[in-house]
C-alpha cells in the first residue's frame, strides 16, 4: 500500500468524467487499498479516484473511521429530504463553505469482489456519498457552495 498524492482544485484531472470499471484487477485492487491509505491519512472521510489522478468510477467514504465503504461504478437510486452544512474537500485544502444536499440516500454499486452492493445513509454519510460521486463527474462542492467558501482551520475539519 502506499499514499498517493492528492490532486487539488485547479488540476484538470478533477473536472473530467471518469470511466466504469469493467474487471477487477490486481492493479484495481492496490489503487482501492492506496486510496483508503490516503483518505485515513489525511484525515478525510471520503476520496473518488480522480482525486489521486486516475480516471475510474471509485470512490472510498468512511465518516466514523471505523466503516470504511468501497464503492465501485456507484448510482444513486433514490435521495430525499434535505440537509445544509458544512463541507470541504481534501482537494481544496484549508477551505469549505455551506452546501445542501440530501438528507438521506442511497445508492448501488459493486463491491471490490464485483459483486452488487447497496449503500444507505443519512446526514453526514447521505452528503459523502453525494460529494464522492460528484467527483466522478468532475463536479466538486465549489460549485455548489452558497455564500462562497471560507478559511477553516484544519483541527477541527473533516473533509471529503
Ligand atoms: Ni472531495
Amino acid at each position: 500500500m502506499a499514499i498517493r498524492n492528492i490532486r487539488e482544485y485547479g488540476d484538470e484531472v478533477l473536472t473530467k468524467k471518469c470511466k466504469e470499471v469493467t474487471e477487477m484487477t490486481p492493479r484495481v485492487r492496490d489503487l482501492i487499498e492506496d486510496m483508503l491509505e490516503t483518505m485515513y491519512e489525511a484525515n478525510g472521510v471520503g476520496l473518488a479516484a480522480p482525486q489521486v489522478g486516475i480516471l475510474k468510477r471509485i470512490v472510498v467514504i468512511d465518516v466514523t473511521g471505523e466503516d470504511p465503504h468501497i464503492l465501485i461504478n456507484p448510482r444513486i437510486v433514490e435521495m430525499s429530504g434535505e440537509q445544509t452544512g458544512q463541507e470541504g474537500c481534501l482537494s481544496v485544502p484549508g477551505k469549505s463553505g455551506i452546501v445542501t444536499r440530501p438528507n438521506y440516500v442511497k445508492a448501488v454499486a459493486m463491491d471490490v469482489n464485483m459483486k452488487p452492493i447497496e449503500l444507505e445513509g443519512t446526514e453526514l454519510l447521505a452528503r459523502a456519498i453525494c460529494h464522492e460521486l460528484d467527483h466522478l463527474d468532475g463536479h466538486l462542492y465549489v460549485e455548489k457552495v452558497e455564500g462562497g467558501l471560507q478559511d477553516v482551520t484544519y483541527d477541527d475539519e473533516e473533509e471529503e
